[in-house]
């Protein structure tokens, strides 16, 4: 397990202690982003050099200041509503159109006609809109969510592929699918798939991509295959990192086998992910049974990852980061309900009133599934 952490390399919030000291003790909860690790990530992805076109998911992050840093490292964008192709509008006036993706699910006709008004791709994921609304796709460019069958994920209420979730187009569909669109006009440019998030092994996107491929082939007008997002960041001390090199490796040998698509991505969370993190205080202590509480003012309601996945957040005590952690903890949150635990038996140093406590590795999905229960304010944000 140290040998796996010590292959990480410290994170960006160990060097910016005093920054972060003195903005957990102001406004707290707060998430504080750090633009420079998001550029850094975006470059890593971007030297792979195999992917034509990468996508930021703002689903994992919509916040402006990280829309107009992904777009000066050459992003496109998927967006899953029309309030996301808004947002991504607004924020950046002079983008065109075709530079983003529209990939929802189970979204109103309106939203599909305001995107193809709009000069935005438009990805579909059912026979319905086809069948039912095909006038509105006629003579229209389209791309395709396919269910290869299976899914995957960190957790299964995170894993998009399979009989049992709602996503794509199931193989045996697919006929279906075309025979529609070939009565209306409709070209089927681009194949879809995304099987999941927070995925770590490499070789994922290598199967993805050749099964996308070999459905692609016997269409004749696809250009474009576009493996989705999933990538994952290590969160458990156990975890390894996404290996870049292997994945570079692994989309290079499909590629060279299929030269005439395109490949596109849509990562969120990797981009986003570890260059957040969520500064809370300490409101109070407490002894009950053998349990050991600590209770800081950010709850579910602020992150509620822990709470829907189970998810893991390194958490540590910044005001006291060079003392021993010898308290084994329960991390909790003001919120009535006691699912509100942000983390499990987590060893840290005496934990005291007022001291700024920090949960790592909370940049994507984080702000943005936060919530007004209680009538507590959900987490401020500040870009570093
Ligand atoms: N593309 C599509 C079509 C997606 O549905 C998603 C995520 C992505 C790309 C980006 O996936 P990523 O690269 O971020 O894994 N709230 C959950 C994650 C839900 C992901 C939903 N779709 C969490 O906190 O773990």
């Amino acid at each position: 397990a140290h040998g796996a952490a010590a292959m990480r390399p410290a994170a960006w919030w160990r060097r910016e202690r005093k920054a972060l000291l003195e903005l957990g003790t102001g406004a707290t909860p707060c998430y504080v982003y750090s633009l420079d690790q998001i550029r850094e990530q975006a470059r890593g992805l971007a030297a792979l050099g195999m992917v034509d076109r990468w996508h930021y998911a703002l689903k994992a992050n919509p916040h402006a200041q990280i829309l107009r840093t992904l777009h000066a490292e050459g992003f496109a964008f998927e967006c899953v509503s029309w309030d996301e192709v808004e947002a991504v509008r607004s924020t950046l006036p002079t983008l065109a159109a075709e530079r983003i993706l529209f990939t929802p699910n189970f979204a109103p006709r309106e939203e599909y006609r305001a995107a193809l008004a709009a000069g935005v791709r438009v990805t579909l994921d059912a026979l319905h809109p086809i069948a039912e609304w095909g006038a509105d796709f006629a003579g229209r460019e389209i791309f395709l969510r396919v269910d290869l069958g299976a899914g995957r994920g960190h957790h299964d209420k995170v894993k998009t592929g399979g009989a049992q979730s709602k996503f794509g187009v199931s193989l045996d569909e697919i006929e279906a699918f075309r025979a529609h669109a070939r009565r209306h006009g409709t070209r089927i440019v681009g194949l879809h798939a995304h099987l999941g998030s927070g995925i770590l092994d490499a070789q994922h996107w290598r199967t993805v991509y050749a099964q996308l491929a070999s459905l692609a082939e016997p269409f004749n007008r696809i250009e474009v295959l576009d493996l989705g997002g999933g990538l994952g960041v290590p969160s458990r001390p156990e975890d390894l990192p996404l290996d870049l090199d292997a994945l570079g490796a692994a989309l290079a040998e499909v590629k060279q086998a299929y030269p005439q698509f395109q490949l596109w991505m849509e990562p969120g969370r990797y981009l986003v992910a570890e260059a957040g993190v969520l500064l809370a205080r300490v409101t109070q202590t407490k002894r009950k049974g053998d349990i050991h509480y600590v209770g800081i003012d950010a709850g579910m309601n602020s992150l509620i990852r822990p709470a829907l996945y189970e998810a893991w957040h390194e958490i540590v005590n910044l005001s006291r980061l060079d003392e021993a952690a010898e308290d084994l903890v329960q991390v909790v949150g003001p919120i009535c309900e006691t699912g509100d635990v942000l983390g499990n038996n987590r060893r840290l140093p005496g934990c005291r009133e007022g001291d700024v406590i920090l949960i790592a590795e909370a940049g994507a999905y984080g702000a943005v599934m936060a919530s007004h229960y209680n009538l507590r304010k959900p987490a401020a944000e500040v870009c570093l």
